[in-house]
C-alpha cells in the first residue's frame, strides 16, 4: 500500500498542483493529499490540531506564520541540507532552529487596472500614502491580515516603515477606500485584472503573472519603500508521515524543482542559488526594500498584538 503525505499548500493552486504531480512522479509509493489554504488560515488549523495533527507538511505561504508555528512548537526540524540556499532562506532556518526553511522571496506592491483608472480619470498611485487619497474611494482591494500572509506582510511593512501608531492611522485611512477585504492574498490583484476593482495591494510576482496573461495591470513599487516575504516549508510536529514529509522538503529545495515554477506562472525568486530566475521575476535588487525584521514580525506576541490592533482600529466591516 502506498504511503500518504498530507500537505497544505499556501502557494497558488496551479503551482501546488504541479508540485504534487512532479513529486508523485518521482515517488510513486507516496500519495499526496493536498489542500490549498491561505497562510493565516493554515496557522489557525495547525494550532487547532496541535497534539493530533492531520497535516504532515506545510509548503508555501509567507514566512512569518511559519516562524510563529516554529516558536509555538507546532513544527519540527526537517534536517534538510540548506547549503545551496541563499542567505535569506537560511536565515529562516536559523531563526526557527531548522523548523522553517525559505523556498522563495517576493516583494509587496500596488497594482492598478490601467483601463479603469483612465476611464475614471483617476491619477495612478505611486506611493502607499496615495492610497489614503479620497480619489480612490471604493477602488482598493486588499486581503485580511488574519487569514492572509500577504496582508500580514503589508501590516508588518507599514509598522516598520511608519511606526506602530502611525501605521494603524494610515491603514485605517486606506480602509476608507477599500471595497472588500479578501481571504486570500492574491485575490485582490485577480479582481483588479478583471476590472472588478481599480487598485490592489499584494505581492508583485502575483501581479506579474496576471500582466503576463495580458490583463491591463500596471505594477508599482511604492515610493516609501516596501516589505517582502520569504515563503517557507515546515514539517508539522507529530507528523504521521515524517519520512515522506522529509522527502517533500528535500524535493522542494532542489534547484531543478524550483526552476520549474515559471511554467505555471509562479514568478517568486527561488531560494536555491542554482535555480533559474525567470526573466519575469521582479528584480528585488532594484526595488527599495526595507530590512524586514523576520524575528520580530514572525513572533506570536507581535502578530497577536498587531492583529488585535488591526481588528480594533482598521477592521473589516464585512468579514468573509
Ligand atoms: O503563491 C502566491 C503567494 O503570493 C505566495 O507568494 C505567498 O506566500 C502566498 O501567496 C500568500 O498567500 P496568502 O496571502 O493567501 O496567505
Amino acid at each position: 500500500m502506498a504511503d500518504e503525505l498530507s500537505l497544505v499548500c499556501s502557494a497558488e493552486q496551479d503551482w501546488c498542483d504541479m508540485m504534487v504531480a512532479a513529486f508523485e512522479a518521482e515517488q510513486p509509493d507516496i500519495d499526496v493529499l493536498m489542500v490549498r489554504k491561505s497562510t493565516g488560515e493554515t496557522l489557525a488549523q495547525i494550532r487547532a490540531e496541535a497534539g493530533n495533527p492531520k497535516i504532515d507538511v506545510w509548503w508555501g505561504g509567507t514566512g512569518d506564520p511559519h516562524l510563529i508555528a516554529a516558536e509555538e512548537g507546532l513544527t519540527q526540524p526537517s534536517g534538510a541540507d540548506t547549503s545551496e540556499l541563499l542567505g535569506w532562506a537560511r536565515n529562516m532556518a536559523d531563526i526557527s532552529d531548522g523548523r522553517a526553511i525559505g523556498i522563495y522571496a517576493g516583494a509587496l506592491g500596488i497594482a492598478y487596472n490601467t483601463e479603469i483608472l483612465a476611464d475614471r480619470n483617476i491619477a495612478p498611485p505611486q506611493c502607499w500614502a496615495d492610497l489614503e487619497d479620497p480619489r480612490f474611494v471604493g477602488e482598493i482591494q486588499v486581503a485580511n491580515p488574519n487569514s492572509s500572509g500577504t496582508a500580514y506582510t503589508e501590516l508588518a511593512t507599514f509598522v516598520q516603515l511608519f511606526g506602530e501608531d502611525e501605521a494603524m492611522v494610515k491603514l485605517a485611512a486606506i480602509g476608507q477606500n477599500v471595497n472588500s477585504y479578501t481571504k486570500s492574498g492574491s485575490a485582490p490583484s485577480k479582481a483588479a485584472a478583471r476590472g472588478e476593482t481599480g487598485v490592489s495591494i499584494g505581492f508583485m510576482h502575483d501581479m506579474v503573472t496576471l500582466a503576463a496573461q495580458g490583463f491591463p495591470l500596471a505594477i508599482v513599487a511604492p515610493c516609501e519603500g516596501t516589505g517582502y516575504e520569504v515563503g517557507a516549508v515546515s514539517i508539522i510536529e507529530g507528523a504521521r508521515n515524517f519520512d515522506a514529509a522529509q522527502a517533500w522538503v528535500e524535493f522542494a529545495l532542489r534547484a531543478d524543482v524550483q526552476s520549474r515554477a515559471p511554467e505555471v506562472g509562479a514568478f517568486q525568486v527561488p531560494s536555491n542559488a542554482n535555480a533559474q530566475v525567470a526573466p519575469e521575476s521582479p528584480d528585488l535588487a532594484s526595488i527599495k526594500l526595507i530590512d524586514y525584521d523576520f524575528a520580530t514580525y514572525g513572533s506570536s506576541e507581535t502578530r497577536e498584538r498587531l492583529l488585535a490592533r488591526w481588528d480594533a482600529e482598521v477592521g473589516d466591516p464585512n468579514p468573509q
